[in-house]
């Protein structure tokens, strides 16, 4: 067969070759003079990066200890395995980046695989058992760190080998070993229960702990609430980039991308909390847009409203923002009518937030003020509180109002002393909790037009009496609307930790380049 140049030179595809012609970042120069990666008791990733203490670390095993010795007052010792490498199938390379498992990370702040931990409620002593390399993983790995490099870095005095481990535990002659055992309630997954070869000699409980540390987790200390900061204004500030990078012509995969970019280049965030939800147009309308079989690859179009759901990690931490805004840089006026009614919904739950509202009440009052303000908008009609109890709400917004946030993205502890409800329209919840100071929660009210969702909704009796049938139908293929705000519960209050353009005046001004409203 003929061979030309002419064959090999055109890319196929609709997109036009990808020009970086975003703004430099601000990345601030690293100072190799003080850079030290291994800056004892500190985790972060260089000059211009959150320095995390390890004291964070020490105060979650001082509150662990002290409810576990209320609890059981004899030799209890917690053990926690870590998490490990996760082979990517049959080859010899592994799921990139680790990421330690949350609970070992709360509790020990040790970032490597292979670990495990243990605390000994009558001394208060911490232990650490890291893996023993062959010295051949040199080559491989580059300087092996001694116990003491690992017990100087994480400021635990205790570190051995993990081969050590059943003799180190036996000399402690503890009453019981407490270990994790629990289904998290977002996944139904089976946590895993440390096991080391010889732990059949002991005596094991392993009921006690995984609700206990949930419920310390639930509760975020001052040097959480610093970790959680950072994290929030540097996924903040990516979006407010991205807010200007998008617009038709452009990929949403490559928005994914400035995403990605900005947090790891200017944040030193090396994970995201989750896979970036890049949705525009009417790919708004799926949920968890931008999985394997969506991923992110649609052009951008003219009049598409983005739907941008991105959070970047740092040490485990986790923002989940979503940003939502017209891809041309102004609002069409149906645009705007459901913008607008997903913000005051979330307007309106983000002033009723303090401690001692139920999370449940917070839901059902989302549901109120959206469907109101569609029925405002012509698209529905009758009595509103007949709606809502009809569940008419989880039509429009088939998740819950938002979840639990901190070292997972839908954090644990969300049932605790709390049951799932049974009400209409509010089976998706992932907590209905009663809310108290020192919660991360999530405000995320959203409103979208799913043609399966409206096609069983017009088919109800009980349903389709609300529904403006013409006018809803202008609205398939519309996409949806979120606003995600990440909200910390303050003891009279809340507060955001989100800081991006929010009105549809800010967001339009944003776009176009007006710095006159900060936001930081
Ligand atoms: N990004 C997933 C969520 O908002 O819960
Ligand atoms: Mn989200
Ligand atoms: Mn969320």
């Amino acid at each position: 067969p003929q061979t030309s140049k002419n064959q090999f030179s055109k890319i196929s595809g609709p997109h036009k070759p990808y020009r970086d012609d975003s703004e430099q970042y601000s990345l601030k120069k690293i100072d190799t003079k003080v850079w030290d990666a291994s800056k004892p008791g500190r985790l972060w990733n260089g000059p211009g990066t959150y320095e995390i203490p390890v004291e964070l670390y020490a105060e979650n095993r001082k509150r662990l200890i002290e409810q576990i010795h209320a609890k059981d007052p004899g030799k209890p010792v917690i053990l926690l395995q870590g998490g490990d490498e996760i082979p990517f199938y049959d080859t010899d390379i592994t799921y990139s980046v680790f990421r330690q498992e949350s609970n070992f990370l709360w509790t020990f702040g040790v970032t490597e695989p292979g670990c495990f931990g243990a605390i000994d409620i009558a001394t208060k002593k911490t232990f650490l058992f890291v893996p023993r390399f062959p010295t051949s993983y040199l080559i491989w790995r580059g300087p092996l760190p001694s116990l003491e490099d690992i017990s100087r870095k994480y400021q635990i005095p205790n570190v051995h080998h993990k081969d050590n481990i059943a003799s180190i535990l036996r000399n402690l002659n503890p009453s019981v070993l407490l270990t994790l055992k629990g289904v998290n309630s977002d996944s139904n997954l089976l946590s895993r229960e440390a096991h080391f070869e010889g732990i059949d000699k002991f005596r094991v409980n392993n009921t006690v702990l995984y609700n206990e540390i949930a419920n310390l987790r639930v509760y975020k200390t001052d040097f959480e609430l610093d970790v959680m900061r950072y994290v929030s204004d540097i996924s903040s500030e990516a979006h407010r980039k991205v807010m200007r990078f998008a617009k038709p012509g452009k990929t949403e995969y490559q928005c994914e991308a400035e995403f990605l970019h900005y947090c790891y280049a200017t944040g030193g965030c090396r994970h995201t909390s989750y896979t970036c939800i890049c949705a525009s147009g009417a790919n708004g309308a799926i949920l968890h847009y931008g999985h394997a079989a969506a991923p992110n690859n649609k052009m951008i179009e003219p009049g598409d409203l983005c739907l941008f759901d991105m959070g970047a990690n740092y040490f485990g931490y986790c923002a989940d923002i979503t940003c939502t805004f017209p891809a041309n840089g102004k609002f069409s006026p149906s645009q705007k009518l459901i913008y607008e009614a997903v913000l005051l919904t979330n307007t309106t739950v983000f002033k009723s937030l303090k401690p001692g509202v139920s999370w449940l009440e917070m839901h059902t009052l989302a549901h109120r003020v959206l469907l109101g303000e569609l029925k405002k908008g012509g698209l529905l009609k009758g009595d509103v509180e007949a709606m809502v109890a009809a569940g008419l709400g989880g039509v429009f917004q088939p998740h819950g109002l938002g979840h639990l946030l901190g070292l997972d993205v839908h954090d644990v502890g969300g049932f605790i002393g709390a049951k799932r409800s049974d009400l209409k329209g509010a089976a998706m919840l992932r907590t209905t909790r009663e809310l108290k100071e020192r919660m991360v929660i999530t405000v995320e009210p959203g409103c979208y037009f799913i043609d399966v969702l409206l096609d069983e909704a017009l088919e109800s009796a009980a349903l389709s009496r609300f529904l403006v049938a013409d006018v809803i139908k202008r609205f398939r293929g519309f996409g949806g609307v979120r606003i995600e705000d990440n909200v910390l519960i303050t003891k009279n209050g809340a507060v955001s930790l989100t800081k991006v353009p929010r009105s549809v005046k800010e967001v339009e001004d944003w776009i176009a380049g007006k710095d006159s409203k900060t936001y930081h």
